[in-house]
């Protein structure tokens, strides 16, 4: 599933392996700001830690508890596979479901006008229909995501597999790019992306992220909350290995995945305006989105994580970020209490849905993604040596000296080692 600054694709390279060296030295691992839950998941898979992962967003903990809080595969699979089963069975006889059937193959505006009407009718207990079918999904679509969702089995760890996968699918189907701030609207130029979307078999892709699903786990179980990073910094310990991975943009994330988040909490009072999105007020704000509040919020953030004494690695672009952040700040604010390590490695990010105005392809850019590890200066437990001046000359310039972190890493490891035998 594509996901705003996922991580997933920089986890298979330096990113995977400096997680892994550190973990080494840990006892649990904290995914601050989740979002996809990729990162917890790859060291719930990988190592032995438990991970506790954390986020603003209850579709977050969804998709990444549904890993990290179970230490083996799903055996009842079955019964899961049996409840997409249900309600593929179940469609064969249902007058509405018949009912909603729209000519996709021969899709204009018309028919999608008259999609967004008969979906309207449908009350609470169709809340998906209701609110996105003929907008974010063919009502057909919609109304198969009611069905699931109303019948997900009861037993917890298949409820939750059950849950992510039809986030997942939501995801997958929705005639929208990438996110769900708005959906397309029936140009004729986005009329064919309208058409492609809502042929999506949401049963099938669902089916398929069950069983994925289903064979993963981690080694230790983990929990996924709904919280504040900063309020869970304070009750962190020694030994916990933290990652930030805060957001970078000024826009929140809560306006661009509105609709999983609706999925997630069971449907909002009342959507509304092209985006059927929900009363501002009820969204979660976040002030690392704000421009006006992210560099203090990164400070508190840090100074929390300070007095708890844990190891911290932080990834951020290695630019100025809508935000008003930027990694030559990250590192300005932590270089007084902590070593700071800087590793620059090639990224490539969402423009949001923009264009090539932005100087990328298709929605998304290149860039150089800095990952950062701090070590605490008082931490006698780490024989590392005089701190290493970070790759930022004074004045804020990069010298983008790489071989820093890597040999930082390769010295924390050895003592840590040499403590062991
Ligand atoms: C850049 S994304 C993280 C992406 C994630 N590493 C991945 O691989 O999918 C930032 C996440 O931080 C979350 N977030 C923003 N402010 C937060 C806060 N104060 N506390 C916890 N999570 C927050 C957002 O909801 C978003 O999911």
């Amino acid at each position: 599933m594509k996901y705003m600054g996922s991580k997933s694709v920089l986890l298979r390279g330096e990113l995977g392996t400096l997680l892994l060296q550190e973990a080494q030295n840990s006892t649990r691992f904290i995914d601050l700001f989740s979002g996809s839950g990729s990162v917890g998941h790859y060291i719930a898979e990988n190592t032995a830690l438990p991970v506790v992962s954390v986020d603003l967003q209850h579709y977050s903990s969804v998709l990444a508890g549904c890993i990290t809080e179970r230490d083996a595969k799903l055996s009842q699979s079955d019964v899961v596979t049996s409840w997409t089963g249900a309600v593929h069975r179940s469609l064969i006889d249902d007058p509405l479901y018949e009912q909603l059937q729209e000519p996709i193959a021969r899709l204009g505006k018309a028919t999608v006008m008259r999609a967004r009407k008969k979906s309207s009718r449908f009350t609470e207990e169709h809340f998906i229909t209701r609110d996105y079918g003929g907008h974010y999904f063919s009502p057909q679509q919609a109304y198969i995501l009611d069905l699931l969702y109303s019948s997900l089995p009861s037993v917890a760890d298949q409820r939750k597999i059950g849950l992510a996968a039809i986030l997942h699918a939501a995801s997958v189907c929705a005639a929208a790019p990438g996110h769900t701030a708005q959906p397309f609207q029936p140009t004729k130029k986005l009329l064919p992306y309208i058409k492609n979307s809502w042929t999506r078999d949401v049963i099938a892709i669902c089916q398929k992220q069950v069983e994925t699903l289903a064979n993963r786990h981690a080694t230790k179980i983990g929990k996924a909350i709904v919280a504040d990073a900063i309020s869970v910094a304070e009750s962190l310990e020694p030994g916990d290995l933290v990652f930030c991975d805060p957001p970078y943009s000024a826009v929140q994330y809560s306006r661009f995945y509105h609709v999983l988040e609706g999925i997630a909490l069971g449907g909002w009072p009342e959507v509304s305006g092209a985006g059927r999105a929900p009363a501002r007020v009820l969204r979660e704000t976040s002030d690392f989105s704000m421009k006006s509040q992210a560099t203090e919020a990164m400070t508190e953030l840090l100074e929390t994580l300070r007095t708890s004494s844990c190891r911290v690695i932080i990834t951020f672009p290695d630019a100025d970020a809508s935000n008003g952040l930027s990694a030559r700040d990250i590192i300005h604010i932590a270089q007084e209490k902590w070593h700071v390590y800087d590793k620059y490695v090639d990224s490539v990010h969402s423009t949001l849905g923009g264009s090539s105005s932005a100087g990328g392809r298709g929605g998304r850019r290149a860039l150089q993604e800095v990952v950062l590890l701090l070590i605490p200066k008082d931490d006698a437990s780490l024989c590392v040596p005089e701190p290493q001046p970070s790759n930022y000359t004074e004045d804020g310039s990069s010298l983008a000296s790489d071989g820093l972190l890597t040999e930082a890493l390769d010295l924390v490891s050895t003592a840590t080692s040499a403590e062991l035998s």
